[in-house]
């Protein structure tokens, strides 16, 4: 009896330990890249692909949930929101747009619902929500952009439509060789909509805001202006980077220049990132080459991670970026870095650990 009582204890205590990183990286009011991210009741932080909103004196965090296993890899729960005063800190405030229990639902279990990132319309006074949707069972076929609202920040969020965006209408800096659909996925798509998968979202300072999705197969990001209430394209657009092979973008904006950095294609396993500026969103872009300074190892992989979302903080930026964990992605990591500059490029550099006051605004 005694000597079953010490093994409890004595696996009770390796539990603990093993524990005790995860729970110190929560509260020692550091950032910690790669580790177990504990929200306020010391759960993984279960928002994958997401983005942060800030609204107020609060951070949003909108992202993918996901279940254990290889089945996390497509939607089972719907996008999780946690809320946060100092970006170190997060409170689960749970789930901001369910799945549906209706097998015939857009968004029913076992769909695919990725990079979900919400933006507040000041003219509507709405939160619209836009993420990348493939219908069940049809892996990642369908490519479609899905959109939903809510009239507060943690929702809940009504699902409104799902489309391939831009149907009907050609971009803006098509060239007419281009519009023969033998030759091109764009001329392909010109009739039933532009494939959209990989997306962020960006508002620009005039309350403009775009939608950016890797299209064309995945080879040709596209930019697409909003309707003024932010849930359809206006149907002005542009390809950016043609044939780049560029998804995950991030996209920001300093000192009147717009910055993208995107990672290549290889699926979930990570690549060397690339950076472009442009001084109109619609391009010309040109490229800054690969972000991130370290070894080798950390250029070609970009430390791991792939890029979701970036956060203006404090004249700065906060890069975030998922380590993906597809064989049980529940287990994803959050890869947050701050942003510096070295001749007037965005770059990246490893950091076991790192506090909020090494962003800056410095170029
Ligand atoms: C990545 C993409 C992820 C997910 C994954 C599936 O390239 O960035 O969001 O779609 O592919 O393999």
């Amino acid at each position: 009896m005694r000597a079953l009582f010490r093994l409890i204890v004595q696996i009770a205590l390796a539990g603990a330990a093993a524990a005790a990183p995860a729970l110190a990286a929560a509260n020692d009011g550091a950032i910690h890249p790669g580790q177990i991210w504990p929200d306020d009741k010391g759960v993984h932080i279960n928002a994958h692909g997401g983005g942060v909103m800030r609204y107020g004196d609060t951070y949003y965090w909108y992202g993918e949930h996901k279940v254990g296993g290889d089945a996390g890899n497509s939607a089972y729960v719907g996008i999780h929101v946690y809320t946060s005063k100092d970006l170190l800190s997060w409170k689960d405030a749970g789930i901001a747009l369910a799945i549906s229990g209706d097998t015939t639902h857009d968004l029913s279990k076992g769909s695919i619902i990725e990079r979900p990132k919400v933006i507040f319309n000041a003219k509507t006074r709405k939160f619209v929500m836009w993420f990348h949707l493939d219908f069940k069972g049809l892996g990642y076929k369908s490519s479609r952009s899905g959109v939903a609202v809510a009239d507060k920040p943690l929702g809940p969020f009504t699902y409104l439509h799902s489309f391939l965006p831009n149907a009907g209408v050609w971009p803006v800096n098509i060239r007419e060789d281009e519009k023969d659909p033998s030759k091109s996925p764009i001329a392909r798509d010109h009739d039933g909509g532009q494939f959209a998968r990989d997306m962020t979202l960006f508002v620009d300072d005039d309350g403009t805001a775009y939608h950016v999705y890797a299209s064309e197969d995945n080879h040709t990001l596209h930019v697409s202006r909003l309707t003024d209430d932010y849930t359809r394209p206006s149907g002005k657009y542009a390809r950016i980077l043609e044939g780049g092979d560029n998804e995950a973008p991030v996209l920001f904006k300093k000192g009147g220049k717009y910055y993208l950095i995107a990672s290549g294609l290889s699926g979930w396993a990570p690549n060397a990132a690339r950076s472009y500026v442009a001084d109109a969103i619609f391009g010309p872009w040109t490229s800054l080459g690969n972000p991130v300074r370290g070894t080798q190892e950390q250029m070609d992989t970009t430390f791991g991670g792939q890029g979701t979302h970036i956060i203006p903080y404090k004249g700065g930026f906060i890069f975030m970026a998922d380590i993906w964990r597809p064989q049980n992605a529940i287990d994803g990591r959050y890869l947050w870095l701050p942003l510096s500059w070295e001749d007037g490029k965005p770059v990246l550099r490893w950091q076991d650990s790192w506090r909020l006051d090494q962003v800056s605004g410095r170029r």
